[in-house]
């Protein structure tokens, strides 16, 4: 797909990394007869169920059905995407990856910012040990943080002052200038007027935080240490985070993320908290998949990083109305995505952390996640308890926010809707027909409006219909079949503007696509994630199986077509020929697949019977 070179490098990478290998280094292997058998890694496994095949050089779980090469073992187990997958085992074994001239370049300039990152985190974490750091140290102490958590997180500490961060960077002599302009725009230092620099972070607990692919910091967060509790007028804010930044991401890190990365890979789980010392404090008492977001957003970025993650999350926060509001947020960004989410609640004024130190605490910890609802019903209620008069008025009222927060996300999966509605009918105690002929009723009231949504387009791409996703892989693994799909699917129709564009581009370029010339990350990041699907895909599939893989998409659209231009012809006499002869086409497509694996054919076969019964109904 992506041009001969990178494949070899593919091929010459995963030569390199002999699959029995790179599996020992997580989990311990046994050799029987011709396979090595271990405990599988994802998913709680007490008899060895997974296999790695030395031959094959591929692994599979016979217990939860895991399978595949290397790269798919080290993307599972890691939870990356294939170009980091491959950018590790690369690294395993000292290849040099070729990247893309773009991406290479960046990364060098990259690794400036990531050296000064680590700097600064080994200073801060130099002075929370020192004597400076004592107030620090007895304050984490006191709140029952153990010393062994607050290694591991690497806490440090700002001491107070202006300039002290600055001096250190100065150690760095002639580099100094640059290092100085590129820690403030990693918001590690601030301006003064006169081009004068002093530390952003000034007495605060330090928490760097990791990117999840590698062992390295991206930014930190800041607690200030005492005074904010007193919230006098002008007191410090109580956190502060580094700002966005070109290796930094809020709306993306989850805070933990690559401290419990082995375990939420296994678990295909995560447990969601508000706070950093949450995050910690779950770890210190056994709850490795715990993380948080920075700060209290939680966005729709935040919802697709977890839908490729995992498959369950347990949402936990505060009971206060702030914790209420947040959680009410966070689930409506759920909402028709197919994350399995429970909602756990507190008490008003516990948080997890608090709650983990109590007496049994981690029992009662347990036991809450045991609890959790299901967050249709959470927000049905939270929609109630706003509209609590009984008259219809506020009744409609109450039904048209559910249909739109509630209902609307499903739109495009029925079975799902259907199911939605049920929990719906079941908090409200009305039936389930009912609560679907309101939601349609009101949907399309709503109508005139739709086409312009209140939400983002980026609220939109968590909840993308599959059938993009799919269309753009057909794309892919064939460009012949791109005028097909987009004539049965207009771009324009499309309701994610990335993967429009990228369909374009595929349409026009074909097979000559090349992701150099992509320029927006985003699209080029969702290419590259499609072309690793591919790859995957092909791997785990048997050689005679992926001609009709290529063309399943395909076929399956034109088949909706004619089942769809059927249902559109009248039954009366003029278009019964037509009726026939489109069922015809339809009998010969299930009966013999293979013989339809024909771009050229499919379309011939759509423009026969394009245009429904409007205009050219056969003339006889
Ligand atoms: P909390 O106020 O609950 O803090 O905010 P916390 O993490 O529990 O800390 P302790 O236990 O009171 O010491 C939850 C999260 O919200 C973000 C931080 O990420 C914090 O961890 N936050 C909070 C900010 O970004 N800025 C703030 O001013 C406050
Ligand atoms: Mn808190």
């Amino acid at each position: 797909m992506s041009g001969i070179p990178i494949e070899d490098e593919r091929e010459r990478i995963r030569d390199a990394n002999p699959i029995e290998d790179v599996v020992a280094e997580y989990v311990d292997l046994v050799r029987r007869g011709n396979v090595f058998k271990g405990l599988c890694p994802f998913h709680p496994d007490s008899n060895p169920s997974m296999d790695v095949n030395p031959q094959r050089q591929t692994y599979r779980c016979w217990s939860c059905g895991e399978h595949g090469d290397v790269y798919s073992f080290i993307q599972m187990i890691e939870g990356v995407e294939f170009p980091e997958a491959k950018q590790k085992l690369a690294d395993r074994v000292g290849i040099e990856v070729h990247q893309y001239r773009s991406e290479r370049g960046r990364e060098q300039e990259n690794e400036q910012d990531f050296r000064i990152l680590e700097r600064a985190a080994n200073w801060f974490q130099r002075q929370f040990q020192a004597e400076t750091g004592s107030a620090a140290r007895s304050y984490l102490q006191s709140r029952g943080f153990d010393d062994s958590t607050l290694a591991r997180f690497r806490i440090g500490y700002a001491p107070p002052g202006w300039s002290h961060l600055n001096d250190d960077l100065g150690l760095l002599g002639d580099e100094a200038v640059d290092v100085r302009r590129r820690a403030f725009q990693l918001g590690l230092l601030k301006e003064k007027d006169g081009g004068r620099y002093y530390d952003a972070f000034r007495d605060r607990i330090i928490f760097p935080i990791l990117d999840y692919r590698r062992e390295r910091v991206i930014g930190f967060g800041g607690r200030h240490l005492g005074s904010a509790e007193l919230a006098s007028g002008d007191a410090p804010p109580k956190y502060i985070n580094s700002p966005e930044s070109k290796v930094f991401s809020k709306k993306r890190v989850l805070y933990g993320r690559r401290e419990g990365r082995l375990e939420i890979s296994r678990e295909r789980r995560v447990i969601l908290c508000e706070g950093y010392t949450d995050v910690m404090m779950a770890h210190q008492y056994g709850f490795p998949t715990a993380v948080a977001t920075l700060g209290t957003a939680f966005t729709d970025e935040h919802v697709v990083v977890l839908k490729r993650l995992v498959s369950h999350v347990d949402l936990i926060l505060d009971g206060d109305e702030a914790g209420q509001m947040a959680a009410e947020r966070a689930c409506e960004r759920f909402m028709g995505t197919g994350l399995e989410v429970r909602v756990v609640i507190l008490d008003d004024g516990v948080d997890p952390c608090d709650l983990l130190l109590q007496e049994q605490g981690k029992q009662r910890f347990e036991e809450l996640l045991e609890s959790g609802v299901d967050p249709i019903e959470f927000i049905v209620k939270q929609i109630q308890g706003r509209h609590p008069g009984q008259g219809a008025s506020a009744a409609q009222q109450m039904m048209e926010e559910i249909s739109r927060v509630v209902l609307d996300p499903y739109h495009d999966q029925q079975v799902a809707l259907e199911a939605a509605a049920g929990q719906v009918a079941r908090v409200i105690g009305v039936t389930e027909p009912m609560i679907l002929a309101d939601h349609m009723r009101l949907r399309q009231q709503r109508s005139p409006r739709r086409m312009a949504p209140a939400n983002s387009e980026s609220t939109q791409k968590s909840r993308l219909p599959d059938e993009e996703e799919a269309i753009l892989v057909a794309m892919m693994r064939d460009p012949d079949q791109a005028e097909l799909l987009l004539k049965l699917r207009p771009v324009e129709l499309w309701s994610d503007p990335l993967r429009r564009s990228l369909a374009i581009r595929i349409g026009q370029l074909g097979r000559n696509l090349d992701p150099v010339h992509i320029e927006d990350d985003d699209e080029k990041s969702l290419y590259l994630d499609l072309d690793a699907r591919v790859d995957r895909e092909n791997e785990i599939t048997a050689d005679d199986d992926r001609e009709s893989v290529r063309y399943n998409t395909s076929l399956d659209l034109v088949r909706a077509f004619l089942t769809d231009m059927n249902g559109r012809t009248g039954i009366g006499k003029k278009d019964s020929q037509r009726t026939i002869d489109i069922n015809k086409a339809i009998q010969s497509m299930d009966l013999d697949r293979e013989s339809h694996q024909n771009p050229s054919l499919l379309l011939q076969i759509i423009n026969r019977f394009e245009g429904g019964k409007k205009s050219d109904a056969p003339a006889r």
